[in-house]
């Protein structure tokens, strides 16, 4: 019973996967303006690399043998047509062909001919080099993105080496026989540098975490949830984008559903955002008790009519100050239940089910309880972004209070609704003020979103986005 049970729940869980809650969306527009960027950085640090240095060795026949080496190469001049990257679906990854590329060196040679040791400097030209690399994308078992070279083509079209100084006339005429042999030593050398730099920007993949601490009570999982998924135009990638309690960390009672980020053209990144994550972290905050607040008399506003005392509250349930005359009162707020969001077309909507407990504080400071009413919110709102900064509304759809235990007999509670309900319009007003004035965009250090739009969905939302590079990729070398 057990093993077929064990069989069940695995296939159940290879089959039902784990939807993303967070969709990425590369646009061959934004591939190619990474290519822009990145050739305009290779082509930088081309003419201030020193390349390893070439031995090799020229059989002479019955002569013997010449062993050479072209050492301290530096690239005086570098032609560097632009290299042509594109999604790649036979291998999940992308292609990547520079052709044509021209490189002028120069460096020292040394050679060894039997006891003979000699060197000199040299000028090298390259010319017609076509370099063609494909690489797949994947996943580690953490759910980092990995890539690995899958083939590599080097060609070189022809090599003209002028030596000078040593015995370099002797020379030459072997070499300018031999630049086949020279030629192909070049092309051997260059696809394991290619593999060498893929095999760099991997490791920097594996160094990256996957989850991160937001602040001191949540964390964000944002593994792979699938294999990256390339089509003709586009690279997506699907992430976890769930929320945990620092404290308590626990799978919350609901599940990321399903969503497709509409088609928009023109941008280089398409986002999508589940409803799934803001209630991520909505229960992160609920399971671990921090929905909650208490409120004394001393953080009403001096101008309130009604204070948090007996007498005050007397207005409202008149049995009260005949049963606790004269003293301060507190409340306790907190969430009855998962305050969730839901996205829509055009808007976002959250309900909050709170309760109030509320106690009078004895001269001894025993709180006692006087009675608990339950307050049933729901909002809508709106959030878009214009200049460059994330804002939004809110506004109240409904408010009732209920009352839900009284240790002070029953009361009628439509003018402590009324009371409520001003209150939060006022606590609502304050609020707006704040997502009226936005936050900005969440920049990186390398880069940061432009253009960006943002669309309310059915239970996600979608944001288009351009990307601009600020500095130079100093991170990868
Ligand atoms: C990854 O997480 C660990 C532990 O939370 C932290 O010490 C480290 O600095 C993080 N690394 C990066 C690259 O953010
Ligand atoms: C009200 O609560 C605040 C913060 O918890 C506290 O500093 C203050 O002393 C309290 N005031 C009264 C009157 O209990
Ligand atoms: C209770 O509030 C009233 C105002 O409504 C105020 O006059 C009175 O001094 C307060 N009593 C206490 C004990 O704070
Ligand atoms: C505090 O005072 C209240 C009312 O006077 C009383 O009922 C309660 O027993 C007292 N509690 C303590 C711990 O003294
Ligand atoms: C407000 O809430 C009450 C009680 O839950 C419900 O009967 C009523 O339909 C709600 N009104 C709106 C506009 O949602």
């Amino acid at each position: 019973m057990l093993p077929s049970m064990t069989v069940l729940l695995t296939l159940v869980s290879l089959t039902c996967g784990e939807n993303p809650a967070i969709q990425v969306i590369l646009k061959n527009k934004g591939l190619q303006y990474g290519k822009e960027v990145g050739a305009g950085w290779i082509q930088e640090k081309l003419e201030l690399i020193t390349l390893p240095d070439i031995s090799g060795v020229i059989k002479l026949g019955f002569l013997g043998k010449v062993y050479y080496t072209l050492t301290g190469i530096t690239i005086t001049k570098c032609d560097f047509p632009e290299p042509t990257v594109e999604f790649y679906q036979d291998a999940t990854g992308f292609k990547t062909s520079s052709l044509g590329l021209s490189v002028a060196m120069t460096g020292g040679w040394r050679t060894r001919f039997g006891i003979i040791r000699d060197h000199g400097s040299f000028n090298m030209a390259i010319f017609s080099m076509d370099v063609t690399s494909i690489v797949n994308l994947g996943k580690d078992p953490d759910g980092r993105l990995s890539v690995t070279s899958i083939s590599c083509d080097a060609r070189v079209g022809e090599v003209d080496i002028r030596f000078h100084g040593g015995a370099s006339w002797i020379i030459q005429p072997f070499v300018d026989h031999f630049k086949g042999r020279i030629k192909s030593d070049i092309e051997g050398k260059i696809c394991p540098t290619v593999e060498e730099s893929i095999l760099n920007v991997e490791s920097h993949l594996q160094a990256m975490n996957v989850s991160f601490d937001v602040n001191q009570d949540l964390t964000i999982d944002l593994p792979l949830t699938g294999l990256p998924v390339i089509d003709a135009s586009s690279l997506n990638l699907g992430l976890k984008g769930e929320f945990y309690s620092i404290k308590s960390p626990a799978e919350p009672p609901f599940e990321a559903q399903a969503f497709t980020i509409p088609e928009q053209q023109g941008y280089m990144l398409s986002m999508g955002l589940s409803e799934f994550t803001l209630n991520s972290a909505s229960y992160g905050y609920f399971s671990a008790g921090l929905l909650k607040a208490l409120i004394n008399d001393s953080m009403i506003p001096p101008s309130s009519p009604v204070r948090l005392n007996t007498s005050s509250i007397g207005q409202f349930i008149p049995q009260l100050p005949k049963m606790f005359p004269d003293l301060l009162m507190s409340l306790q707020v907190y969430a009855r239940e998962i305050p969730l969001f839901s996205f829509l077309p055009g808007a976002v909507k959250l309900g909050f089910q709170g309760a109030v407990k509320a106690f009078a504080i004895q001269a001894n400071k025993t709180q006692t309880p006087l009675f608990k009413l339950n307050v049933d919110t729901q909002l809508s709102g709106k959030v878009w972004i214009a200049s460059g900064k994330l804002k939004g509304s809110l506004k109240m759809d409904n408010f009732t209070l209920t009352l839900a235990a009284s240790e002070v007999g029953p009361f009628k509670t439509d003018a402590l609704e009324k009371y409520g309900r001003i209150g939060s319009m006022l606590a609502l007003a304050k609020l707006n003020e704040i997502l009226g004035k936005g936050v900005e965009i969440p920049r990186m250090r390398q880069a940061q979103l432009v253009n960006t739009v943002l669309q309310m969905e059915e239970g996600f939302i979608a944001i288009f986005s351009d990307a601009q590079v600020l500095l130079t990729l100093g991170g990868f070398n």
